[in-house]
């Protein structure tokens, strides 16, 4: 069975790349940086004797975007699609790049939509258990984001768009299964992207990925829709969830206020 998994060049992405690796799948592996591709491929050929496939690919370009969602459709030993590639940025909405905005939308919702389309074109009609899609949300879905206001929204779009396709499966009695991985703190390389201080969020927020994917692919074998690993992050969705929104928005303010940049 193949596992196609999108920003697997680092982070989350090699995370689940090994350990899709371990369970007996094939794999797909898609970024833009073609020698960590190539690395990871490697690795994996080698230590778990899976077959590794390459794909270079920026998944905001629209044309590559349809390439990719093309591959998806027609691959016929198609199991599962993890929905990772995604970056943040820091700082006010109205200061920042709108196009670097716009890539993240193009990024977390329209290549989110598109691929996710053509695995579900591909798996429905199959109806093959176990079979599914991973969406690698954030627990910043959950809550206003500000300084990160793109990325919570998408993010949110994302939980959203996974719990339609799930009540649509459910409708249809489909045996395919779709999961929002809503995740907090990940030590990858996403925060060195996003230009985030890690110093600056306290030592028991930080996960590993590896503990994160293990927790969605249990979660998954139990077709859990939404999964926010770990019990301090499932507590805050909890208490966001009970909290009226102006107390969330009070609170948003004063953490936002007390965030200092770094400097340079
Ligand atoms: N780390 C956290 O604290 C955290 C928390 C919650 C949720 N998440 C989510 O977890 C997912 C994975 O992030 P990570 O933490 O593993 O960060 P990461 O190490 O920075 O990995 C991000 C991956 O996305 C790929 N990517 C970025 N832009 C792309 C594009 N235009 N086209 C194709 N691939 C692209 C990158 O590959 P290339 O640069 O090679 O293209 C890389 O493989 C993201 O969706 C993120 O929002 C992370």
């Amino acid at each position: 069975m193949l596992a196609v998994i999108t920003g697997a060049s680092s982070g989350l992405g090699v995370v689940f790349a090994r350990k899709l690796a371990a369970r007996g799948y094939d794999l797909l592996l898609i970024a833009r940086r073609e020698d960590r591709l190539q690395s990871i491929a490697r690795e994996i050929a080698e230590q778990y004797h899976a077959r590794a496939e390459i794909l270079v690919a920026d998944l905001t370009d629209d044309a590559t975007l349809a390439a990719v969602a093309a591959r998806i459709r027609d691959a016929a030993d198609l199991g599962l699609l993890v929905n990772n590639a995604g970056f943040g940025t820091l700082g006010y909405f109205f200061d920042a790049d709108p196009d670097v905005q716009a890539k993240m939308h193009r990024l977390h919702v329209l290549a989110t939509m598109r691929l996710s389309h053509a695995a579900l074109a591909n798996l429905v009609p199959r109806a093959m258990a176990g079979s599914g899609i991973i969406n690698v949300s954030s627990v910043a879905a959950f809550a206003p984001s500000p300084q990160s206001v793109s990325y919570g929204a998408t993010k949110t779009w994302m939980n959203r768009f996974t719990e339609g396709l799930a009540i649509e499966l459910a409708v249809k009695s489909s045996p395919v299964t779709v999961q929002a991985l809503c995740p907090g703190f990940i030590l990858t390389e996403f925060h060195d992207a996003a230009g985030l201080d890690r110093s600056v969020i306290p030592a028991s927020l930080w996960m590993t990925a590896d503990f994160v994917v293990e927790e969605s692919l249990r979660s998954f074998d139990r077709r859990s829709l939404f999964v926010v690993p770990g019990w301090r992050y499932k507590l805050l969705v909890w208490m966001l969830r009970l909290l009226p929104g102006g107390l969330i928005r009070w609170g948003s303010i004063r953490a936002a206020q007390r965030y200092k940049r770094p400097k340079g």
